[in-house]
């Protein structure tokens, strides 16, 4: 049979790196994309034939959709996992300073930079839309899929409050879509790691960031054999902290009101919305 096949975005450097390498060990073929051609090539060379490099923006869901259309045809008709990895931090600050705020020729505020929100949390959906796809065509009909969030998707984080928004999104994609998608053998789950040494954090931190609260990439490797490993866990949220696995739930049910809107009235939201015609401007 041939090797099972994984798609790793964000996989040339950091986490995603360390994943993409895990699974070749692992006998998987991986494809890396990733934005940055100079470190995906270095990438595809250093894990050898079972590796293909595809320069991909998972902003921009043309490029996404023809990186799944590439891989699928390359693994020979197969795509078994995805985990949508790649992030990025804020573009612009919330609390830009008055004097670098802009406005347009009428007088308008500027739009705010939200490209981390496309990169971080909508490009993870389309990516979750497209995955969906390619297994439904794939020999063994079933998959899984990880998202990475964060911590700062469980707490919060000042200086980034879009990616914060972002990676809190990523959480209630998996718990919202993970217990429907087990319905056709595929698994949603994502992992929110701690601080992890990589680039997506300015050297100067790097530099002074304690020992003792860094978490080592292998924790993440260790989430993702949890995750493989058993096809019946779904809409998991696992925080990543030094080198233990923490699984978090959502918060408790505010009351039995709340507990039966949250678990027992499914039926009546699938009956109103298969009766509800699509709205107008819905679809654009
Ligand atoms: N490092 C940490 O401490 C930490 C903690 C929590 C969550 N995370 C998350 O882990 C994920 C991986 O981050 P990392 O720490 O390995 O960072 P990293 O910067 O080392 O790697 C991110 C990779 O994503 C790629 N990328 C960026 N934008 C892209 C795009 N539009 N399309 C395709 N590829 C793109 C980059 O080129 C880079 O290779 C991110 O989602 C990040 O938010 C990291």
């Amino acid at each position: 049979m041939s090797k099972p096949v994984a798609i790793v975005t964000g996989g040339a450097s950091g986490i995603g790196l360390a994943i993409s390498t895990h699974l070749i060990s692992k006998g998987y073929k991986v494809a890396i994309a990733d934005l940055n051609p100079k470190t995906g090539q270095e990438t595809e060379i250093s894990l050898g034939s079972d590796s293909l490099f595809i320069q991909t923006d998972v902003s921009d869901y043309s490029s996404q959709a023809r990186l799944f259309k590439q891989v699928y045809e390359w693994g020979g008709n197969r795509i078994d996992f995805c985990h949508a990895n790649a992030g990025i931090d804020d573009r612009q600050s919330l609390y830009e300073e008055s004097e670098k705020e802009e406005v347009d020729e009428e007088g308008l505020v500027k739009k705010l930079n939200t490209k981390t929100l496309s990169v971080n949390l909508e490009a993870v959906i389309q990516g979750l839309w497209l995955f969906k796809y390619y297994v439904r065509r794939s020999p063994e009909k079933k998959g899984k899929f990880v998202a990475t969030s964060s911590a700062a998707g469980l707490y919060y984080m000042t200086t980034n409050p879009q990616y914060t928004a972002s990676k809190y999104g990523v959480i209630g994609l998996v718990r919202s879509a993970g217990p429907v998608f087990i319905k056709e053998n595929i698994t949603v789950n994502c992992i929110c790691p701690g601080f992890i040494p990589t680039n997506l954090c300015p050297p100067e931190i790097l530099a002074v960031w304690p020992k003792e609260h860094i978490t080592p990439v292998s924790t993440a490797c260790k989430a993702i054999d949890t995750f493989l490993g058993d096809d019946m866990m779904t809409g998991q949220t696992v925080e990543l902290s030094l080198d233990q696995l923490y699984f978090r739930k959502m918060v408790n049910w505010a009351n039995e009101s709340q507990r039966w809107i949250g678990e027992e009235s499914k039926d009546i939201w699938a009956k109103g919305y298969a009766k509800v015609p699509v709205k107008e401007g819905y679809k654009s």
